[in-house]
């Protein structure tokens, strides 16, 4: 089974994903978000590739069923609700059984990417699901089903970010522990060997890395050095997110 790591959407060939089995990773902070409000309650995330689709979409809802969050180059949509720090999910009383419908600059776009390439569901990972995704997508290859494993890493504005391949290379490991156990061998494409060792080199200092990153840097000086320290926390969840091509939802 190859296992591949697309390193940013820009290297992302629609074509040459189609029928592969993809996971999306944007630590910094949309799949961390996404998992946290699942894992708090929501019933539903819709991730937009516009401002307007969001705010579109959400106006067909009655108002108190959803709520508009996310973010735009770093600052919150204007009248949303929330913003895209993983933090303002936690609460069940405030997202509890509400439709989210998400833009942001990097990851949303991301996972609809995925998605319109593959033609398959889309996994949605971070480091705080990272071991419920992995064997999930181990399982799905098990079955014989999977032409390929993808990781595709959100990046920031087209350019590859640290802390998503150092998440992908952790997962390319897991994923090809667990194949070999199930009697398959893992071929790592060159995306997936240069995050695997990434991984490798920075094992056991996630904050470091996420703290040291451009994007961290950049949320550090906006006031968000908390989203790195929670963003970090590797298993902090059991549950593997999964979009259909118009929500994600948690896999039952
Ligand atoms: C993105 O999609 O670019 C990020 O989630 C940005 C962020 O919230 O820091």
């Amino acid at each position: 089974m190859k296992i591949d790591v697309i390193v940013a959407p820009i290297f992302l060939n629609e074509k040459a994903i189609k029928g592969c089995q993809c996971a999306v990773i944007d630590v910094l902070r949309a799949t961390s978000t996404i998992i946290t409000a699942l894992a708090s309650g929501a019933a539903e995330v819709h991730p937009c590739l516009t401002i307007d689709e969001a705010k579109k979409g959400a106006a067909k809802l009655p108002r108190d069923s959803y709520l508009l969050g996310g973010e735009d180059m770093g600052k919150n949509i204007p009248g949303s609700d929330l913003g895209n720090s993983p933090l303002e999910y936690m609460a069940a009383d405030v997202v509890g059984g509400k439709v989210i419908y998400s833009y942001t600059s990097n990851g949303t776009g991301a996972i609809r990417k995925a998605y319109a390439g593959s033609g398959l569901p889309v996994y949605i990972a971070a480091l705080t699901n990272i071991s419920a995704v992995s064997s999930v997508m181990v399982k799905e290859a098990s079955g014989g089903q999977v032409k390929e494993i993808a990781i595709v890493c959100s990046g920031r504005y087209g350019k590859p970010s640290a802390e998503d391949i150092f998440c992908a290379g952790l997962m390319v490991d897991k994923i090809g522990r667990g194949l070999r156990e199930s009697g398959i061998g893992a071929e790592l494409a060159d995306g997936a060997s240069i995050a695997s060792g990434f991984a490798a080199a920075n094992r056991g200092h996630g904050l470091d890395v996420l703290s040291s990153s451009e994007h961290g840097r950049f949320l550090e000086s906006i006031g968000f050095a908390d989203d790195l320290i929670f963003a970090s926390r590797i298993d902090l969840y059991n549950i593997v997110p999964v979009f259909d091509g118009e929500r994600v939802v948690l896999l039952q």
